[in-house]
């Protein structure tokens, strides 16, 4: 079976891709489980976009490894904030604890009708066959909480209000959050993409 390299050191993402890609025909392998040090390449993310940053690292990604390479770069935009972090969300401040922290301080004061959000992602595929990559996008509405709920999901889930689960991704399971979160709608769209592909090469 052809293989799907992820481009992703994040284990929460990663084990949301893998359940949501577990019926592609094509074996998904992570960047820990291959050699050549792949792992360790620096891959500066100097997008402006979600959809920029995702490229470059599947094309990076791919062109050392020669892999048909699968990335993700998404992130959280809050309107109060001008749509901060955005790009920035891995980087908003050290630790996922203190990224948390930061998001309350600056909404202090903000009623809840202002603390409209949405997470956004963008899934890149690379061919190095073709060399081409390609694009799919999704979003999921939601508003920003008081305080953390539930310990579920990764970074800023238990902030995170999700308007149609009417809970936080913080307490939302795998399933419920893979029913509708922005990675999940991007990759449903990459998901069509990678079956057609796959049955044109066969
Ligand atoms: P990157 O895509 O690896 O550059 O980082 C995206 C960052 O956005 C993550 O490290 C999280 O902080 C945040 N983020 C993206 N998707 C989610 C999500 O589903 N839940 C919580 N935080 C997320």
């Amino acid at each position: 079976m052809k293989r799907l390299l992820i481009a992703t050191n994040n284990r929460g993402k990663m084990k949301e891709i893998k359940s949501i890609l577990k019926d592609v025909p094509l074996k998904v392998v992570r960047i820990w489980d291959i050699d050549a040090g792949s792992g360790e390449i620096d891959i500066k993310e100097t997008g402006t976009t979600f959809a920029q940053n995702a490229a470059i690292k599947a094309e990076a990604l791919g062109k050392v490894t020669g892999l048909l390479t699968l990335a993700d770069d998404s992130g959280l935009e809050i309107d109060a904030l001008g749509g901060k972090p955005g790009v920035r969300s891995a980087r908003f401040a050290e630790s996922n604890k203190a990224r948390i922290e930061k998001v309350l301080r600056l909404l202090k004061g903000v009623p809840r009708a202002k603390r409209s959000a949405r997470f956004k992602a963008a899934v890149a595929i690379y061919d190095p066959e073709t060399d081409e990559t390609k694009i799919f996008e999704g979003e999921t509405a939601g508003q920003i909480t008081y305080k953390p709920r539930g310990n579920r999901g990764f970074g800023y889930d238990p902030i995170f209000y999700s308007t149609e689960l009417k809970k936080t991704f913080g307490r939302a399971t795998l399933k419920e959050k893979n029913s509708l979160s922005h990675r999940a709608r991007a990759l449903a769209k990459a998901k069509r993409f990678l079956r057609i592909r796959s049955q044109a090469s066969k």
